[in-house]
């Protein structure tokens, strides 16, 4: 019984460590929508229907779903995910990881919450 304990909070704990990569492939997706006022504004709402609830308001990982969540959903604002490419995060948002859900969405809204992403990094200072 100690012992499953044990496993179960080692597995938690390394579950938590591990960053989540795509695949190389994913950093050769281009990114077809310039970004302009219009799908930055489409992204805002899009982001505010499906990801703040995990993410939270500056996609600092602290939404009311997500803050106690294992694996936890991260800081998009962290210059790991600054640094990675459009086409990686365009890819885990298509794919999604549980808990994350894969969003039945059009890809243009997929590159638009990619688009919103960049700006949420921009306007907090951080960038590629
Ligand atoms: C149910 C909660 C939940 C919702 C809703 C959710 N996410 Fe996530 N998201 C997560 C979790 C948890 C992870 C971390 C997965 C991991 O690292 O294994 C994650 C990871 C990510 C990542 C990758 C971060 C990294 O560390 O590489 C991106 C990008 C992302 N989410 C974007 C979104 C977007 C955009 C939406 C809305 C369309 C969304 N998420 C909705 C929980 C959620």
């Amino acid at each position: 019984m100690k012992l499953t304990l044990i496993l179960v909070f080692l597995f938690l704990g390394l579950q938590q460590k591990i960053p989540w990569n795509s695949p190389k492939e994913a950093d050769n997706i281009q990114n077809p929508l310039k970004s302009d006022p219009v799908n930055i504004k489409a992204g805002n709402d899009l982001y505010t229907k499906y990801c703040l609830m995990c993410h939270g308001a500056k996609g600092k990982g602290d939404g009311p779903a997500g803050v106690s969540l294992v694996p936890h959903p991260g800081n998009l604002l962290s210059s790991r995910i600054a640094q990675s490419t459009d086409g990686s995060l365009y890819w885990k948002i298509k794919q999604g990881k549980a808990p994350m859900p894969a969003y039945v969405i059009t890809d243009t809204q997929r590159w638009s919450l990619v688009n919103y992403i960049r700006e949420l990094q921009k306007v907090n200072g951080i960038s590629k």
